[in-house]
């Protein structure tokens, strides 16, 4: 047994279904190890309170509901970066050094950093300067981590969108109307990619392949044609507009989130068709399910190898799923190499295959 070892572990950026997952299945491997887990509370805020806000963590703590149970137990935060962490009077300050001492004070002797590109970025910075040993698993909904070909939550984040499709197809038949389901996934393409083809949409819009109104317009006009009177689109929240530029909300304290593009293309699709269109917002319905089975799995996996991680002494790497197996890359490379959709992927090519409108790209018909 290697010796004895507390680690911490925090959630970091929004939440996703399986966190809670994750963090069971580090506490079970732990356990096995015979450490302790700490977790510490809304990802580094709890290492900037004082009293610092963390939870030790046994498998006790882990009943029969938990592994199921979507959001995270720990708390988790998309604001705050520690370096430039905004204060009461509106200026910012570095906070990183108490982040630091936070640690220190708990003895950790490895960080689990559960979380997305941006929540690495900033944990590996806080590493690197207060020497903690680092271990990251990736999780997010929009799937758009480098180096691996799953994050937790992606799963049923897409489960959910697919779900929804099945359920506004019977309504958009009954009243022969277009479908559009706005869901999310940021700057990345594959929730909508993966949902639309697996809930049987016509047309898939993603920020990374440009479209015209005319492309979706005939799509509409040849499904009518051959005799369905219905038709489903799934559009990606940072899908830009025929103009150019996303649509954005400004909502109090002057924070901008995606929203709109649905219904700006509703309309748009209406006036060029003459359909009659609906929109639906899927929004956070997508992060709150109860994880599926294959992110609990995933979660389960991820969990177990970052302990591993400690226990070999290996730090600063990224836990990632690759070619049906569990491995783990360079914790800056994974970074690095953020993850949209790419052109020549297999699940593009079937897309088309299918005969789904994606938009326009250059060479569409080379793309098979
Ligand atoms: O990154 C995950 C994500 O759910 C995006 O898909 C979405 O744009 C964003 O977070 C929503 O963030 P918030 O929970 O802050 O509204």
């Amino acid at each position: 047994m290697a010796g004895e070892k507390r680690i911490g572990i925090l959630t970091s950026g929004g939440d996703c279904a399986g966190l809670n997952a994750v963090i069971r299945a580090a506490v079970f491997r732990a356990a096995e190890l015979g450490w302790t887990v700490i977790g510490l509370k809304e990802g580094t805020m709890g290492l900037l309170s004082r009293p610092l806000q963390y939870e030790v963590l046994r498998p006790e703590t882990f009943s029969g509901t938990v592994l199921r149970q979507g959001g995270t137990i720990l708390g988790t935060t998309n604001r705050g970066n520690p370096f430039a962490f905004p204060m009461a009077d509106g200026t910012v300050k570095d906070r990183s050094a108490e982040i630091i001492g936070g640690c220190r004070e708990l003895g950790l002797d490895a960080l689990i950093g559960i979380g997305g590109d941006g929540s690495f970025a900033i944990l590996r910075r806080l590493a690197q300067q207060g020497g903690l040993n680092l271990v990251g698993i990736p999780k997010t909904i929009d799937n758009d981590v480098g180096m691996t070909e799953v994050a937790v939550g992606f799963d049923t984040a897409v489960a959910v969108a697919t779900e929804a499709l099945d359920r506004l197809q019977p309504t958009a038949a009954s009243h022969a109307r277009v479908m559009v389901l706005e869901v999310m996934g940021r700057d990345a393409g594959h929730i909508a990619l993966n949902a639309g083809i697996a809930g049987g949409a016509d047309v898939i819009l993603i920020p990374e392949i440009p479209y015209s109104i005319e492309g979706i317009a005939a799509k509409i006009k040849q499904v009518r044609r051959g005799g369905r009177n219905f038709a489903l689109v799934v559009v990606s929240e940072a899908v830009q507009t025929v103009e150019g530029g996303t649509l954005q909300k400004e909502y109090h304290g002057g924070e901008k989130r995606f929203g709109g593009i649905g219904d700006y293309l509703s309309e748009r699709i209406a006036s060029a068709t003459g359909a009659e269109t609906r929109v639906t917002v899927l929004g956070h319905v997508q992060r709150g399910s109860m994880p599926t089975w294959r992110d609990r799995l995933v979660a389960s996996a991820f969990g177990v190898h970052a302990v591993d991680l400690i226990a070999a002494g290996k730090y600063d790497r990224m836990v990632a799923w690759s070619n049906r197996q569990v491995i783990d890359v360079p914790l800056d490379q994974a970074i690095a190499n953020y993850q949209a959709v790419e052109l020549n992927s297999p699940l593009v090519t079937t897309a088309r295959g299918l005969g789904i409108y994606l938009g326009d790209l250059p060479d569409a018909t080379s793309a098979r």
